[in-house]
């Protein structure tokens, strides 16, 4: 049997809790496939930040990066300022790691109901790939004369040749697997400038690479109005940081919704390990009441199976979300109903 060592992050708010069920639905999808997942896992979060004030020892950091994929729940607390665990644990991982490709697709299941009219599983099935490790997250720039009425804050933009040029170079090869081959790049290059411009040309050049790859531009704006009346236009999106993370919680909901959610933090060269969680957060409005649908985490599961070459494992969870979700109607499930739900039906596919 092939054993993945695999970091758990838990995390804060509701991510204890579709974690459990992310893990009890892949522990049955691998044991189909001789496949056994050695978990470590580590406390970190709201908890570990008031107990010592830190968001990711050093220590735990190189021991994550021992492991050959994380799997985390959310982070994020109101006890805690905001953008101290965000940054401070998130987006370091994603930075440190270098997962230069957030993956997150953005598809209707068949039975589940869209919030628009007319719309069914043909209409939706994109996928966004974004931009992981620069952009207004680089946390370039600062504050001058804080407090004052002339305070200026300034965050800066990065963009770099290499990290747009292996980003768009994902999304091209993705583009070209898939049956529509096609590729919109979404950015606001009538005002971002500088950097919408390197966008524009990187895509142009790789592009000539793939011509049975047509290429599409949306300004995000435009490309938020679409997705909500013309989903249907877009196969594979690619996107800066900022864009990426707002346009993909309107894909969320227009997919069903933030529980449905799932996406990958991907170091495709294999350097670091990759990390698989939600898109939504640690949503405290719900939190510790067994409210959270813990699909988006398992369907997380389900991309990290097929990141570690475990396609068919991978395929049994998408099918028995499939099924799930074809099947839900309105009844009110528990999270753990739901993952014990999703278990047997990976156990039923044999
Ligand atoms: P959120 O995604 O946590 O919640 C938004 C809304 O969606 C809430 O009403 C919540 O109840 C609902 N929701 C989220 N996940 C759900 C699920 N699985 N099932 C049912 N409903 C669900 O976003 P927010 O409220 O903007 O942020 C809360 C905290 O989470 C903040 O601290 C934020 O920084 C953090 N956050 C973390 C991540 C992450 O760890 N990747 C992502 C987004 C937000
Ligand atoms: C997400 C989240 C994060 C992001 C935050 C919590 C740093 O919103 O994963 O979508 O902005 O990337
Ligand atoms: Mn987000």
């Amino acid at each position: 049997a092939r054993t993945v060592k695999l970091a758990v992050i838990p995390g804060d708010g509701i991510g204890p809790e579709v974690v459990a069920e992310g893990l009890k639905v892949l522990e049955v999808a691998a044991s189909q496939y001789d496949l056994a997942f050695t978990t470590s896992e580590y406390e970190l979060g709201a908890k570990l930040w008031h107990r010592t004030g830190e968001t990711l020892p050093d220590s735990v950091e190189s021991e994550l990066a021992e492991h050959e994929a994380i799997f985390l729940g959310a982070v994020g607390d109101p006890s805690v300022p905001s953008g101290v665990l965000e940054r401070g644990l998130l987006l370091r991982l994603r930075f440190d790691f270098d997962h230069y490709v957030n993956l997150r697709p953005v598809r209707l299941f068949p039975g589940v109901e869209s919030p628009l009219a007319g719309v069914g599983a043909d209409d939706i099935d994109m996928l966004v790939v974004r931009e992981g490790t620069e952009g207004p997250y680089a946390g370039a720039g600062g504050v001058l004369r804080k407090g004052t009425p002339h305070e200026v804050a300034t965050q800066d933009s990065v963009n770099t040749r290499f990290g747009v040029e292996r980003v768009v170079r994902f999304a091209f090869a993705k583009a070209a697997a898939r049956p529509r081959r096609k590729l919109t790049l979404v950015h606001k290059d009538n005002v971002l400038t500088f950097a919408g411009e390197l966008w524009q040309r990187v895509v142009k050049e790789v592009g000539a690479e793939y011509p049975e790859v047509s290429v599409d531009y949306c300004h995000v704006d435009a490309a938020s109005m679409f997705f909500v009346n013309q989903p249907g236009r877009f196969d594979v999106v690619v996107t800066d940081n900022l864009f990426g993370d707002i346009i993909t919680d309107i894909g969320a909901a227009i997919a069903g919704g933030i529980g449905l959610a799932a996406s990958g933090n991907i170091n495709p060269d294999g350097t670091f390990p990759s990390m698989f969680e939600p898109v939504h957060g640690s949503a405290p409005d719900i939190a510790g009441q067994g409210k959270a649908d813990p699909t988006a985490t398992v369907l997380s599961a389900a991309t990290m199976l097929e990141h570690l070459g475990a396609v068919e494992a991978a395929r049994k969870i998408e099918n028995a979300v499939a099924a799930d979700l074809k099947t839900r109607g309105h009844a009110v499930r528990s999270t753990s109903q739901i993952g014990d739900d999703l278990a047997a039906r990976v156990a039923e596919q044999g």
